[in-house]
């Protein structure tokens, strides 16, 4: 895993990178097909940012968080503590948004995140990768989901998939 510093990525891509490491602050998309680096480039912010308590920061995928979120409603009938853990966290990331179309409950908590995120804008910064692009998110997220998402930078990694080798 590396650090921002470290990544090879374009350089206004690096750049933005590298400046959400310092000061997360509103929202980074990082869309691109599968093995392009978003889950990296994401991992080196996550890992260049410093914070004073190690609890500012939480990188989750939407399935983890979906799996949590399930717990916690399992155990305790509702999900408000979790709901404000994430809404506190000065950076966030919320990796592979979209693998999976969430249920209508899950899909209202992950809006709330979201929502409340965009709220404090100025003061916490969300990453969120994905797959999808603009339409698709608009079609499985909905309008509101996808404008607050899209509010700050958003890049497309367009790099091969470096992960694959053919057979
Ligand atoms: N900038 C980079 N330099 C070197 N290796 C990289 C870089 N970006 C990604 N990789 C490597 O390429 C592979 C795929 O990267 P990654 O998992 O970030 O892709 P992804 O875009 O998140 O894919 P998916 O959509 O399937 O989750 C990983 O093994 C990762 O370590
Ligand atoms: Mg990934």
């Amino acid at each position: 895993m590396a650090y921002v510093d470290d990544i090879d990525q374009p350089p206004e891509i690096k750049d933005c990178l590298k400046q959400f490491s310092k000061n997360p602050k509103g929202f980074l998309l990082l869309s691109g097909w599968n093995g392009t680096g978003k889950t990296y480039a994401a991992e080196a912010v996550f890992k260049s940012f410093h914070y004073p308590d190690i609890d500012y920061r939480m990188f989750t995928t939407q399935t983890d968080l979906n799996l949590r979120w399930q717990k916690q409603i399992k155990e305790w009938g509702e999900t408000t503590y979790l709901l404000n853990q994430i809404t506190m966290t000065k950076l966030l990331v919320l990796d592979d948004v979209g693998t999976r179309v969430p249920s209508e409950a899950f899909m209202d908590f992950l809006y709330a995140i979201i929502e409340k995120r965009d709220r404090e804008r100025d003061s916490v910064g969300t990453i969120i990768t994905t797959n999808m692009n603009s339409s698709d998110m608009r079609l499985k997220f909905g309008d509101a989901f996808t404008s607050r998402v899209a509010s700050g930078k958003c890049f497309r990694l367009e790099s091969k998939d470096r992960r694959f080798k053919d057979w």
